[in-house]
């Protein structure tokens, strides 16, 4: 487990590439953290460590984002994902594979679901309005 802490937007961005660029592809990387905690503004950052320059948002609507590339980046939203039958039609299932890196917010949602090696990221309030304290924790963590 290895803890960061995070004193604005940009910073999250840059701790977020540090941390995939030891992210292997066939990775799941899941999201816990409320909303504005900075989970997207990571997914942001991580696209950098692999050279991937897709605009990145909030899947909110669309529950999936194809940024493409290899690997080949996706990126869930799961607040609205309650059970087996809305994650199967996520593509969830379809798109794990050794040339991919998923990231997943709410996985909440969906935590029977995610692999053993899911490396889990954690996306916390601290003191200040801007602090966020970021726990990594499984995968190779
Ligand atoms: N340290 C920080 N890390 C990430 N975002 C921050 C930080 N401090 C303030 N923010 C703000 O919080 C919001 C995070 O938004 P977003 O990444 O979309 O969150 P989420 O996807 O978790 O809902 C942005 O408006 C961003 O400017
Ligand atoms: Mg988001």
């Amino acid at each position: 487990m290895k803890t960061f802490y995070s004193a604005s937007e940009q910073q999250t961005g840059e701790i977020a590439e540090e941390i995939c660029r030891s992210i292997r592809p066939g990775s799941v990387v899941a999201f816990k953290g409320g909303l504005g905690m900075g989970k997207t503004a990571f997914v942001r950052g991580a696209l950098r460590a692999y050279g991937n320059d897709s605009f990145v948002s909030s899947p909110t609507f669309a529950l999936v984002h194809d940024y493409g590339g290899s690997p080949h980046l996706y990126h869930f939203d799961m607040y609205r994902v309650t059970g087996w039958d809305d994650l199967y039609s996520t593509g969830f299932f379809d798109y794990l594979n050794d040339d991919s890196v998923l990231f997943i917010e709410w996985s909440e949602n969906v935590e029977s679901a995610l692999p053993d090696n899911t490396v889990l990221v954690e996306i916390a309030q601290g003191e200040g309005p801007d602090d966020r304290v970021i726990t990594v924790s499984g995968g190779d963590f």
